[in-house]
């Protein structure tokens, strides 16, 4: 049998960076799992910028569609911020995310109870949190047409606009119904049905597929600025939120911050099944680039190293193997290791980004 394949892009900035931990973690498996994987690595973003000309080649996308799982680090920084706008880094995963057809982007928010004091909300508010926001993410207002700036006059106007199909609505609200089974089996769904009608037809096309489908499974909508209020004030009030591009965007870095850092956060973005039965995904943190501490060896590497146990269990069936990488991951926290990120003012010295690696290293051998 051959090895599952991956295909690892770093991408720019701490991208780089917290994917080295990661491949220590991908060997960890081979060496001790017996789990193998054939890993190539490619560029996107910046640096695929400087090497080609491109923010992402027609090779490097030919071999994400042909891969197993994708995993992406990060993509951007200030180097790339006057690029045409067709040639900036953020172009690259667009395109990936685009051309995968890579619809449900999965953004978990738990809280581990060693960061419970850091958040900057109260313990007993996100003591304990686990929630999935489910973002829908190849169309809406990312990449509605007409888009662009153009003159009207003598002033310039830029457009963007927001555009759901039926099927697009249908797709991704079906995946947060299913995910909600296998978890609390409620659902809340944010938009803004009050100003946009792109909202009203989110609102029935949810309504429909819960009633015919998934009458099972709680459901509930909020306008997605009462939502924003919501999850800072009790999040532990949802299970699953199902919600469009733009508001999934916004709505999970809100949420990275009862995790207690933005560090913290893994992602899944997942297409529909093929005809393995898996479906084409892409694994990735929420966190960008931070090129505030590039080349410092302050990036915290645990929301990389979580979208790959994301990868093991969306993409490899390997629940448990992703449960054990958790739990190490909880058990190095609960040791109190933290990087510069989840440190406040007063706190210990942090561990630098190789050190959590290791740690987490440690705790896998430990798990054997
Ligand atoms: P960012 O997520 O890069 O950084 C926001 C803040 O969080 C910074 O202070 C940063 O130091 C901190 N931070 C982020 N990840 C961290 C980690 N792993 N460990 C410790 N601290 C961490 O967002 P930004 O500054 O708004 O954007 C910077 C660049 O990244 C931009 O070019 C943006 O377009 C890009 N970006 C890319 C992605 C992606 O590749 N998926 C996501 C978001 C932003
Ligand atoms: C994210 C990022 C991206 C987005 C950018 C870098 C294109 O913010 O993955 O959350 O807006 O989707
Ligand atoms: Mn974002």
């Amino acid at each position: 049998m051959t090895n599952p394949s991956l295909l690892i892009l770093a991408g720019d900035g701490i991208g780089p960076e917290v994917m080295a931990e990661v491949r220590k973690v991908i060997d960890w498996y081979g060496a001790k799992r017996d789990l193998t994987f054939d890993v190539s690595e490619d560029l996107v973003g910046g640096c695929a910028y400087d090497a080609h000309g491109t923010p992402l080649t027609d090779e490097t996308m030919a071999k994400a569609q042909a891969a197993d799982a994708v995993l992406l680090g990060a993509v951007g920084g200030p180097a790339y911020d006057n690029l045409d706008f067709s040639l900036k880094p953020e172009r690259g995963l667009l395109r990936l995310r685009k051309e995968m057809d890579l619809y449900a982007n999965l953004r978990p928010a738990q809280c581990f109870d060693a960061l419970a004091d850091f958040s900057s909300l109260k313990a007993d508010v996100v003591g304990g949190l686990d929630i999935m926001i489910v973002r829908e993410l190849t169309s809406g207002v990312y990449f509605g047409e007409p888009r662009g700036i153009h003159k009207e006059g003598n002033e310039r106007v830029g457009i963007n606009t927001q555009r759901y199909t039926e099927s697009e609505i249908a797709r991704v609200a079906r995946s947060a119904f299913e995910l909600a089974r296998k978890r609390n089996n409620k659902v809340c769904s944010m938009e803004k049905a009050n100003v946009m009608e792109s909202g009203v037809l989110w609102r029935d096309v949810v309504t429909e597929i819960h009633a015919a489908e998934y009458p099972d499974v709680e459901l509930s909508h909020m306008y997605a600025d009462a939502g924003a209020m919501q999850l800072t004030r009790w999040p532990k009030q949802f299970d699953v939120i199902v919600t469009d591009n733009l508001f999934g965007d916004l709505l999970s870095d809100l949420a990275a911050m009862l995790t207690g850092s933005l560090g913290m956060l893994p992602s899944a973005s997942l297409g529909a099944p093929t005809a393995n039965g898996r479906p084409k995904a892409l694994y990735e943190p929420v966190h960008g680039s931070a090129p505030d501490i590039t080349g410092q060896g302050k990036a915290n590497p645990i929301a990389c190293i979580l979208s790959f146990a994301m990868a093991l269990r969306y993409s490899f069936d390997k629940g448990d193997e992703a449960t054990r990488l958790e739990q190490a991951v909880e058990a190095v926290l609960a040791d109190g290791l933290r990087t510069a990120d989840l440190i406040g003012e007063e706190g210990r010295a942090p561990v630098s980004t190789s050190e959590m690696g290791a740690a987490i290293i440690a705790k896998l051998d430990a798990s054997l």
